[in-house]
């Protein structure tokens, strides 16, 4: 009778999952929801007068504390990702939906990345000490009004390219949903699905 041999790639590697782990799940609803609330918190609080003082500090004081607290869920996001199997991409490779998709993916990820580190470097560089929910954190840096335009530019384009992506990734998610109709929204629920 043959023997398995345990150095057989095909025994060796584990079949993709059908769907992504809880962890994910979790992650990508708390984060979406944060996000689009960050992102709209960020857009309103820029049109804010100036006077009465303390009123407009008072919403930078909040956009910067949950984007310090969605940087450091990212970063769990982003470290699971990369340590965990997740589901083969939905649709063959070479085809234009997904490279779409890869693209949308990484870009997003690049975004959610970059955005808490130009917020906070652009903060640190400006002459306001930042408070994170009250508590004032130690000054990184020296001020300086390039860096802090360079970092509030790159923060702002930022911005803008992420409502993009996740735009795009949203009507993707609907015409899976509610036109194709293939169960692939089902790979980020938390029920255990049978995927067909
Ligand atoms: C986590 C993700 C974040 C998102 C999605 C986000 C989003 C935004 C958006 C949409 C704006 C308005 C941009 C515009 O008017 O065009 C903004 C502005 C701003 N954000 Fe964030 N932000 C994030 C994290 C942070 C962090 C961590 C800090 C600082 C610790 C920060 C500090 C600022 C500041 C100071 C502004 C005012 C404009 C400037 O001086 O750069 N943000 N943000
Ligand atoms: C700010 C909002 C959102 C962000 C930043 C975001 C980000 C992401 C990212 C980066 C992935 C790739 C996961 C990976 O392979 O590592 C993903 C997957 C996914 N997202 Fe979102 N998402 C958002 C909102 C939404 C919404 C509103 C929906 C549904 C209506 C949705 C449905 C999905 C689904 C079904 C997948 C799995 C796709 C697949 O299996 O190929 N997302 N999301």
């Amino acid at each position: 009778m043959a023997q398995d041999n345990p150095s057989d790639p095909a025994i060796q590697a584990s079949p993709a999952p059908v769907q992504y782990d809880r962890m994910m799940v979790v992650l990508h609803w708390v984060l979406a929801i944060g996000l689009v609330y960050q992102l709209g918190l960020g857009l309103w609080m820029d049109e804010l007068p100036k006077e009465p003082v303390g009123y407009r500090a008072q919403w930078f004081n909040l956009h910067k504390s949950i984007g310090l607290c969605l940087g450091m869920l990212i970063l769990w996001r982003l470290g699971w990702r990369v340590t965990h199997s997740v589901p083969m991409a939905a649709n063959p490779r070479g085809t234009w939906q997904h490279k779409a998709s890869s693209v949308t993916h990484w870009g997003m990820y690049t975004c959610m990345l970059a955005l808490p580190i130009t917020g906070f470097a652009g903060s640190n560089f400006s002459a306001y000490p930042v408070k994170f929910f009250g508590v004032e954190l130690p000054k990184l840096l020296d001020p300086d009004p390039a860096w802090k335009s360079v970092m509030s530019e790159s923060h702002e384009w930022l911005a803008s390219l992420f409502m993009i992506l996740v735009l795009l990734h949203f009507l993707a998610a609907v015409w899976h949903g509610w036109v194709k109709r293939d169960g692939l929204l089902r790979r980020m629920a938390w029920g255990r699905a049978n995927i067909d």
